[in-house]
Formats: C-alpha cells, structure tokens, sequence
C-alpha cells in the first residue's frame, strides 16, 4: 500500500479493508497542533509517555528530528519519528492508536521513514524494543531489521531487555 500525500487522491485499492470509506489516509509533518492527539496515544501505549513538551521541543527544537504522522481526515491515528545522527536514523517512537492497530498504519509509518531516511541519505536505521512486544518486533523484522544486541534491563516500568535491531539501507 502507499500512502498519499495530502493533496492527492487515494484510490480505494490503496486503503485496509477496515479502514475503507471515502475518507484518504494521508502523511504529514507533526505540528504543535497534533500534539494533544499524539500525547493521548502515548499514555495509550507506553507505561512511561513522553509529555507533550517533549514533543513540542522535538518538533520546534531538534533539527536532527523528523516526525511524521498518518491522519484520516483530520484525525491522527498514528506517528513516528526519527534522528539523524552522522548518517544513521535512530527511531525515536511509533504508535499507532489503540483500536486503529493491525489494521497496516504501522507498516505506512515504517515504509514512510524507511523512505525519508534514504532520501536523506541515512545508510542504516536502529531502534530499541521491549522483547515482549511481538507486535513491534515482527513490524520491523517485516521490514528487514534484524536482532543486533540485547540491552539488559534498558526499560522500566515494568523492567525489562531491549532488543537493539538495525537496518542496512
Ligand atoms: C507496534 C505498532 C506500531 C504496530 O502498528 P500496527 O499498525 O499495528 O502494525 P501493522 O498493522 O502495520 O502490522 C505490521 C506487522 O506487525 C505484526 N503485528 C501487528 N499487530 C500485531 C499483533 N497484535 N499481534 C501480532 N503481530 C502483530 C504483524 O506481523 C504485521 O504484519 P502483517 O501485516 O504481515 O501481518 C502498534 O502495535 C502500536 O502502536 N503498539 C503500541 C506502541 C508500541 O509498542 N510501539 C513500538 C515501540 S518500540
């Protein structure tokens, strides 16, 4: 599937089966304005959330970070973000809202940073990951990240291993 830009139309062939209707699916920038939807599917998603002043400052502030989300009209339902760091993307986040998950919002994400990492000539990509999130794990493991390392005890909240995964480009 790919995904639109805002102005484009997006073909009904193109859509999820669950997510079909006349409404396009479409990527943009985050803004301040997204914030208080993307700080709602934090505290949905994760036992430590970043605050909406994390995000803000990371928008506004950080020149190394690129964040992007996917909205069905005007409704957000899911984000990500990268650093680039020398020529290596680090993946900050990506979370898709509760209810709108396994549905393929989270392959759009990753398809999106995989390919605006390329276009700014980013040569590898890594992240970390709880080891019991299956979910997360077989995203990335779809799109060719393999298991690097383990970090032990990395997360908290409940305490648990990182699985550092990277990406060749
Ligand atoms: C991880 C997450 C972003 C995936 O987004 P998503 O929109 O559900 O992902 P997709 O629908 O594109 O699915 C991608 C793959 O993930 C796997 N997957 C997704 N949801 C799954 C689930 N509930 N159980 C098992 N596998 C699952 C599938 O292998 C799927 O591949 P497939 O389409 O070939 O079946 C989403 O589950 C989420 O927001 N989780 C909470 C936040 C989080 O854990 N973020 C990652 C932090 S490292």
């Amino acid at each position: 599937m790919t995904i639109k830009n805002h102005h484009e139309a997006a073909k009904d062939s193109d859509k999820p089966d669950h997510l079909e209707g006349p409404e396009e699916l479409y990527m943009v920038k985050m803004t301040e304005g997204d914030i208080p939807e993307v700080t709602a599917i934090e505290k949905a998603c994760f036992s430590t959330p970043w605050s909406g002043d994390s995000f803000k400052s990371e928008i506004t502030e950080n020149e190394k970070a690129i964040y992007l989300c996917v909205k069905k009209k005007e409704k957000l339902l899911g984000y990500a973000g990268i650093w680039k760091v020398a020529d290596e993307g680090h993946i900050m986040n990506i979370a898709v809202l509760p209810g709108f998950q396994h549905m393929g919002i989270g392959s759009l994400l990753l398809e999106n940073m995989i390919r605006t990492a390329v276009d700014s000539e980013i040569k590898s990509m890594t992240l970390e990951v709880r080891e019991s999130n299956v979910a997360a794990l077989k995203l990335y493991e779809k799109f060719g990240f393999y298991r690097a390392a383990i970090r032990k005890k990395y997360y908290e909240h409940p305490v648990e291993d990182a699985v550092i995964m990277w990406l060749d480009l």
